[in-house]
């Protein structure tokens, strides 16, 4: 691990189990992180992105739970950690995350400021006063105006709960928040003020940001490095730029094409499924829905290929 490494993911498996079986959905996932550095999480709808996004709090929703692989934070596994450790020293402090769908589930019946606190006398020791003080300091850096520590969620847009939630997802000082498709239930142009928000945020608080999203169109402006998921495991990864100009991976190929544009007719699609997650096919995942399958790909898993400048394809074409 280098030093300016903040988290570092090796061989990460995370499994719900399940009456109806094992749903593996991440399986054996590898990647870093360093200071400062803005990743995009990208993939269809099931592949796995919040399961990971929540691993990496070691804070999976049951029957979910590491079923292996470490996560290193600061040089500490908390793969590996106790709960106890885990909120002493981790969740919020090094890592915190913007919970999918989260800013609808504000409660209703306190103020923003009351919610806000919370997390500040719980995990800081701050009394109401300080905490409240701090959570005024903190609104104007996302965007908002302090008096709004005294309305009530339904009181407020929302973009502007989305800016609460990342507002609270910073309380802590945290190295690396994950955003998990913090721009999915607004209008297109609150969107763009809520992307421009993290890309600001990360540079004025030197933040690593973790970006969750379905929708590859709003990844390209706000990422350095992609990892495009497909059903549990990373097809591909690299720095944005390399991945949009000359995707490597066939299902990446299919979903830039799938990107709609104003200049062309027509959606391109993939057709066909992701497979059932609880009964992966025995090779490649994707070798169903490719149009380069051959012989090898459905007897044998690939693995994760090193292209030059940083680039990792998990695709037989590259061996
Ligand atoms: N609580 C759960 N119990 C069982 N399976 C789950 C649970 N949460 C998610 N899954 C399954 O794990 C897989 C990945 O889900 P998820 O991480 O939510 O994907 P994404 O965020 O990419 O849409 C899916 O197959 C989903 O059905
Ligand atoms: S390994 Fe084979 S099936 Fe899988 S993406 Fe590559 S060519 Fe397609
Ligand atoms: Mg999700």
């Amino acid at each position: 691990m280098t030093n300016d490494t903040v988290l570092k993911v090796e061989d990460l498996r995370v499994y719900y189990y399940t009456f109806a079986g094992v749903v593996k959905a991440v399986d054996n996932v590898s990647f870093d992180l360093k200071k400062g550095e803005t990743m995009g999480l990208a993939g269809e709808s099931g592949c796995g992105k919040s399961t990971l996004g929540y691993s990496l709090l070691n804070l999976i929703p049951p029957p979910g739970r590491i079923a292996g692989g470490h996560i290193y934070v600061d040089g500490l596994d908390i793969a590996n950690m106790s709960e106890g450790e885990l909120r002493r020293k981790v969740r919020w402090k090094k890592i915190s995350m913007v919970f999918q769908g989260a800013m609808n589930a504000l409660t209703p019946v306190y103020t923003i400021g009351k919610q806000m606190a919370e997390p500040l006398m719980i995990h800081n020791g701050m009394t109401y006063k300080e905490a409240i003080e701090k959570v005024k300091e903190i609104l104007p850096k996302v965007g908002l105006d302090p008096v709004i520590v005294n309305r009530y969620p339904h009181e407020l847009s929302g973009g502007m709960k989305q800016r609460v939630m990342i507002a609270m997802a910073l309380l802590l000082n945290p190295d690396v928040v994950i955003a998990d498709e913090p721009t999915t239930a607004l209008d297109v142009i609150v969107q763009a003020q809520i992307l421009n928000l993290l890309k600001t945020l990360r540079k004025e608080f030197g933040i690593s940001l973790i970006l969750i999203s379905h929708d590859l169109s709003i990844m390209a402006e706000v990422v350095e490095k992609i990892a495009i998921m497909y059903a549990g495991k990373f097809a591909e990864y690299g720095y944005s730029d390399d991945v949009f100009r000359d995707p490597k991976h066939p299902y990446t190929q299919g979903l830039i094409k799938s990107i709609p544009k104003l200049t062309e007719k027509g959606l391109h699609y993939i057709p066909g499924q992701p497979p059932d997650l609880r009964n992966p096919p025995a090779g490649c995942r994707f070798a169903d829905r490719c149009p380069f399958v051959f012989d090898k790909c459905r007897r044998e898993e690939p693995p994760m290929i090193k292209l030059e400048n940083n680039r990792y394809v998990s695709c037989w074409l590259y061996e």
